[in-house]
């Protein structure tokens, strides 16, 4: 299974600052990328096509949507379908973001409606889980995970590709705050993903993959790369510079 080095640009980059960085990255880390790497970015819709372009010649890199909507078209003013976002040469969709989540008010069954349709779409999905600080606190972190991923993916058919879907664990806490997750947490809400994988999926659960994010730095990506049941990472703030995710991603 190929590690997934994956960067979520959210609201940044006009069309010109998303093409000039990713140029950069194919400059910087497409002839050394390992064989068993992948690396995808998720640009605001605006620039997909920039970001699409400039990885035309680079294998293995690839360039997803942050959001569609769940038609393939109509009167559904400011949405995006997935069939928009596949012209655009983007091969991948993201859904569950706790962005989404907790800013812009998406519920599991949403969510779970979501991934079903952008892989029926041909979409391949990354599909985001993650608990908030207080529920770590109150000792909920499996229980809210194990929530998630039922009612995320119980949609998704049984006899899915493995390839075509990825769980990211983003625990809310660790996003945007400098706050890593500990080893041991990562290992334990990974373990407790696989365990959960395992029984919607059965054996094909062990080849879904499972990403990490939330404060992910080239200083701290080689340590988390590395960990059980770490199948790729996600990556917000220290994705917008090209320097640096070619560190995360050759790390
Ligand atoms: P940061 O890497 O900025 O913490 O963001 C993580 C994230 O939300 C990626 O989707």
């Amino acid at each position: 299974m190929k590690k997934l080095m994956a960067a979520n640009w959210k609201m940044y980059k006009t069309w010109d600052e998303a093409r000039a960085t990713a140029q950069e990255l194919v400059d910087l880390a497409a002839s050394k990328l390992p064989e068993d790497r992948e690396v995808l970015i998720f640009p605001p819709f605006t620039a997909i096509r920039a970001v699409s372009d400039a990885f035309a010649d680079a294998d293995g890199f690839s360039v997803g949507g942050q959001d569609y909507y769940i038609k393939e078209e109509g009167a559904f003013t400011g949405e995006i379908a997935p069939r928009m976002l596949l012209d655009a040469g983007a091969e991948f969709g993201l859904t569950g973001h706790s962005e989404r989540r907790h800013v812009l008010g998406e519920n599991d069954e949403y969510i779970g409606e979501k991934t079903a349709y952008g892989l029926t779409s041909g979409l391949k999905v990354v599909f985001c889980i993650g608990e908030k600080i207080e529920e770590r606190k109150a000792g909920k972190v499996e229980e809210v995970l194990e929530h998630q991923l039922r009612v995320g993916l119980k949609d998704v058919p049984r006899d899915i590709n493995p390839e075509n879907i990825s769980v990211a664990y983003e625990p809310v806490w660790a996003i945007g705050t400098g706050e890593v997750a500990g080893v041991d947490e990562i290992l334990e809400a990974h373990a407790f993903t696989r365990k959960i994988l395992i029984s919607i999926f059965g054996e094909k659960g062990n080849d879904i993959r499972i990403l990490y994010g939330g404060s992910v730095k080239p200083a701290n990506c080689g340590e988390i790369i590395a960990l059980d049941n770490v199948d790729g990472v996600l990556v917000g703030g220290a994705s917008l510079q090209s320097e640096s995710f070619s560190q995360i991603v050759l790390a």
